[in-house]
């Protein structure tokens, strides 16, 4: 039998000892505190889990066809290699350093979004009753003794009990007697179902809103009675490791037998792990968390209920239901009060999910008169337009380019990363500004933005992002592969080895992923006979970040005043706590559902051709956006005034 191989892996000098034919990223997953990007999954597509092998690369398999693919001939000379691709063999000990870009050191998640009024009339509530003791002359059952208590006293009627309820609750019941009676605080879902008996008079109750997103998972710790968020506590999404994008975990959940079982673990799992630090952070009891309103893409519904999801990832994109779920905590495992319930906001249909029905409600636009585009930027971009007198919604493949993925220098939103970028237009030196202002490492989705638009308005991209031909400038070489590229940080100023820079093909991959959503969004404005829109709400943590002014220079949204522009945040986790605190918000995502209707986009020939004028910046036809336009005169005019002055000086 072959011996063990010993990895160490720097910067964290950890030591792992794995059988022959370990990958290194899965060397690296086995020992706690060391996590490598692997935003494909492991597939060999993404090129996010480079590490750099320092010794022992006689003790490894040689390059496969992705290494050399995905790494130029320089990083391969300098012991660059995908994690994911190279396995160790023959015994020998193996030792890599793991570059910056490539730790995956987590995220910043937006967790504070807009604030909304509204009435607190939660699903669970709690009733003090007090009732006779039984006798001889009053031996009414003890349930019925408690629902007679619940309907004399509040008016409710009573249908079910939970059954751990019922086994206790001859004791619970008991506890707590003054004088001839006893007394008891009955804790009641939907004013249909009692769901806990405690002795006495209690009156403390929580609730989870949950935003599970394809890249972060969100829960908010809510108090019942005051609406006051008490904690906040966010994961990177656990079933990353399976693929950055829903299509990689879908085609995990798909080709392995166990695979939709353990996507289903892991995010449940993620979610404990953020229960445990919201019930340690607020000090509380987990048993007197009674709900938690989920929200999430289509696809992130389906796994993290378990539910079969091949049918909505492929055409006609069909979900397995469109209705609300509710279902026993202890049924999912999830750890709060196991008589408690998870409740799922609804599908609106294929990939647009629950919680875009929570941008829906707290957007509101579907119910005034204002023509609204609202878009919720990630990997799916899903897309809302129309007004009070109709609406339709869809989602578009944007990828997971706008997010800093799968681009040469794209990295999470983390310290280091690139979120501004500006160039000068008559030097076209850039100048950038980091997350926490650290040396750069790589760009982050609104770096990404910026830098695509910098490049479009300061000359340097034509109107098809191609690199212009006659433009010689130090910063715009030809790399290795014979690509163009823009240099926007030298290696000397970086965190990393490498220049930091933008290729032809990164841009290219930006081009397609906003042209995604601009085309999904044309595609609905043309259906509904919508010219000019008089307002884009942005959604998601993404919106928040990235600069107005380079997204809408790259047409991401339709051109108008940016003042007509606004940030929603977080809306779908806010959506969420809006129904676990509102019950009455329930009926009104059902009504979305009826009023919204969805419109499939995918395949149709309508969105290929929108999606081929999309490709150019800002679109094909430059008229229709005169405000970057006249942004665009502006800043070359400028430079022409530079470079006049240069020369006259
Ligand atoms: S290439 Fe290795 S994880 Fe994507």
């Amino acid at each position: 039998m072959s011996e063990e191989s010993r990895v160490t892996f720097y910067p964290w000098e950890k030591v792992v000892d794995v059988a022959p034919d370990t990958t290194l990223l899965d060397a690296a997953e086995r020992e706690g505190g060391m996590s490598i990007e692997s935003l494909c999954g492991g597939e060999g597509m993404c090129g996010t889990c480079k590490v750099i092998v320092d010794e022992g690369e006689e003790n490894l398999t040689e390059p496969s066809t992705a290494d050399t693919q995905i790494l130029s001939e320089d990083q391969l000379e300098r012991g660059y290699r995908l994690s994911c691709r190279a396995r160790v063999q023959g015994g020998g000990d193996v030792t890599v350093t793991v570059p910056p870009d490539s730790q995956n050191t987590g995220g910043i998640v937006l967790t504070e979004g807009e604030e909304l009024e509204f009435d607190i009339d939660p699903a669970v509530k709690k009733y003090h009753v007090k009732y006779p003791t039984p006798t001889l002359h009053d031996n009414v059952a003890d349930l019925e003794r408690i629902e007679q208590a619940l309907a004399d006293n509040y008016d409710l009627d009573i249908a079910a009990v939970d059954y751990e309820v019922q086994r206790e609750l001859p004791n619970d019941m008991r506890e707590r007697e003054v004088e001839d009676h006893l007394e008891a605080t009955a804790t009641v879902y939907e004013g249909r179902e009692l769901i806990d008996l405690q002795p006495g008079y209690e009156e403390t109750a929580y609730g989870l809103a949950v935003d599970i997103g394809t890249t972060t998972v969100a829960v908010y710790l809510v108090d019942l009675k005051t609406g006051e968020t008490e904690a906040i506590s966010s994961i990177l999404n656990p079933q990353s490791t399976q693929g950055g994008d829903i299509m990689s975990r879908m085609r995990y959940a798909r080709r392995n037998d166990d695979g939709r079982e353990e996507l289903k673990r892991e995010i449940r799992e993620g979610v404990n792990e953020c229960i445990d630090e919201v019930v340690r952070e607020a000090g509380i009891d987990r048993e007197d968390i009674y709900e938690g309103v989920f929200v999430g893409n289509t696809a992130m519904h389906h796994l993290f209920l378990g539910i079969e999801p091949d049918y909505v990832a492929g055409s006609p994109y069909i979900a397995a239901r469109e209705a609300p779920i509710e279902v026993k905590a202890r049924e999912l495992g999830i750890d709060i009060n196991p008589s408690g319930y998870v409740y799922w906001l609804p599908v609106s249909g294929g990939w647009v999910g629950p919680d875009k029905v929570s941008v829906l409600l707290v957007a509101g636009h579907y119910d005034e008169p204002e023509t609204t585009v609202c878009i919720d930027i990630g990997t799916n971009g899903e897309i809302s337009v129309g007004n009070e007198d109709e609406m339709l919604v869809t989602s578009a493949p944007a990828g997971p380019a706008l997010e800093g993925a799968e681009i040469s220098h794209g990295v999470r939103a983390q310290a280091g990363a690139i979120e501004r970028l500006t160039i000068d237009p008559a030097t076209l030196e850039p100048t950038y500004e980091t997350i926490e202002g650290d040396a750069p490492n790589g760009l982050c989705g609104s770096g990404v933005i910026d830098a695509l638009a910098e490049l479009f308005a300061t000359g340097i991209v034509d109107q098809r992002g191609k690199f212009r031909d006659d433009l010689e400038h130090p910063r715009l070489r030809e790399n290795a592969d014979g690509e163009d590229e823009f240099v926007l940080v030298w290696a000397e100023d970086a965190a990393i080895e490498d220049d930091i820079v933008v290729t032809q093909n990164d841009i290219r991959s930006v081009q397609m992923a906003k042209a995604a959503i601009q085309a999904g969004t044309r595609v609905l404005m043309e259906e509904l006979d919508i010219e000019d829109p008089d307002r884009v709400l942005l959604a998601g943590a993404f919106g928040n970040y990235i600069e107005k002014t380079s997204a809408m220079t790259i047409g991401l949204y339709p051109d108008m005043g940016l003042d007509e522009v606004v940030s929603l945040g977080n809306a779908a986790g806010v959506g969420a706590k809006l129904v676990l605190l509102d019950r009455n918000q329930r009926p009104e995502t059902e009504r979305i559902i009826d009023e919204v209707a969805y419109y499939e986009i995918a395949g149709t020939d309508i969105f290929q051709e929108k999606f081929m004028e999309s490709m150019y910046l800002p679109h094909k036809d430059f008229d229709l956006y005169p405000h970057v336009e006249a942004r665009v005169e502006d800043r070359r005019a400028d430079a022409t005034r530079a470079a006049q002055k240069g020369s006259d000086d």
